[in-house]
């Protein structure tokens, strides 16, 4: 562990790791690098199976389907009780089923449009409700959103509209918890290979464009957008609260 990064003494929980690909491990290794403590929360045994094979003894393990209110607010009192108060949570995770997402925003029916926005939007409420009481009294709470939320990107359909809510959530949230010192905000990362990227349909062509638009003709990295997590998550971004910051390397304004 390293003694003089920015995050030297924090412990930062981080969900959504799937495997090596995931926005949230970019997150994991920036987080470690800057010297804090760990702990990584996993949907299910499936995922746990490939974490098992990523990390070593060092990172804890503890299992959060999202999906229920009860299961965020058990993981985290167990965090408490096993490790102390956190610093910082890093809220990497997203889910639309495949009809929905292919259907097109006209098509979209009542159980999917309710089932993206509890996962994905719905679930940052309450992962920053039970978060905030395993909170020292300065902590960050970050999220990963995209453009597609004030955009219509062919395909990204009822996932910009769950992000659109999810970014409204942060400001709100970042209001409400303002007084207890705890800061929230999102990181708009721009297009990046991930299992929940292959969710939309021709997502090479979504790649491809992106990566076209970027600055340097090259798509932004996992290892990028973790280091603009570790950074919001560090004493360093104190001032910063309620905002969406954008690492796509300039596609959203160019
Ligand atoms: N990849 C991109 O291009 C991109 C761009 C901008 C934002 N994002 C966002 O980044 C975040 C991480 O996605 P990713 O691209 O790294 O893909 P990923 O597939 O690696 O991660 C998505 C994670 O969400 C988790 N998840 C889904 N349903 C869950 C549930 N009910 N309970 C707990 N966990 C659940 C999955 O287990 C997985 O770990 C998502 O919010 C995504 O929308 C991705």
């Amino acid at each position: 562990m390293k003694l003089d990064g920015i995050l030297s003494g924090k412990t930062i929980i981080i969900m959504g790791v799937a495997n090596k690909n995931s926005i949230a491990w970019g997150c994991t290794q920036a987080i470690l690098d800057q010297g804090a403590k760990v702990i990584l929360t996993y949907q299910n045994d499936r995922i746990k199976k490939s974490l098992d094979r990523l990390v070593d003894d060092s990172i804890a393990l503890v299992e959060c389907d999202v999906s229920e209110d009860e299961n965020i607010e058990k993981a985290f009192s167990q965090i408490e009780e096993q490790y102390g108060k956190v610093d910082g949570i890093v809220h990497a995770i997203a889910f639309a089923d495949k009809e929905t997402l292919e259907g097109g925003v006209l098509n979209t029916k009542k159980d999917g449009y309710n089932l993206a926005q509890d996962v994905s939007a719905y679930s940052f409420i309450a992962v920053s409700r039970y978060g905030a009481q395993i909170m020292n009294e300065t902590g960050s709470i970050v999220t990963l959103t995209y453009f597609g939320s004030t955009r219509a990107i062919p395909n990204y359909n009822m996932m910009g509209i769950a992000k659109a809510a999810l970014e409204s959530s942060v400001r709100y949230l970042a209001s409400d918890l303002g007084e207890r010192h705890i800061r929230v905000n999102a990181i708009s990362a721009g297009a990046i290979k991930t299992l929940a990227v292959t969710g939309i349909k021709h997502h090479r062509d979504l790649l491809k464009e992106s990566q076209s638009r970027t600055v340097d003709g090259e798509n932004v990295k996992t290892s990028e957008v973790g280091n603009v997590a570790a950074f919001l998550v560090s004493d360093l971004a104190s001032g910063v609260t309620g905002d969406i910051i954008y690492v796509d390397k300039g596609v959203h304004l160019i």
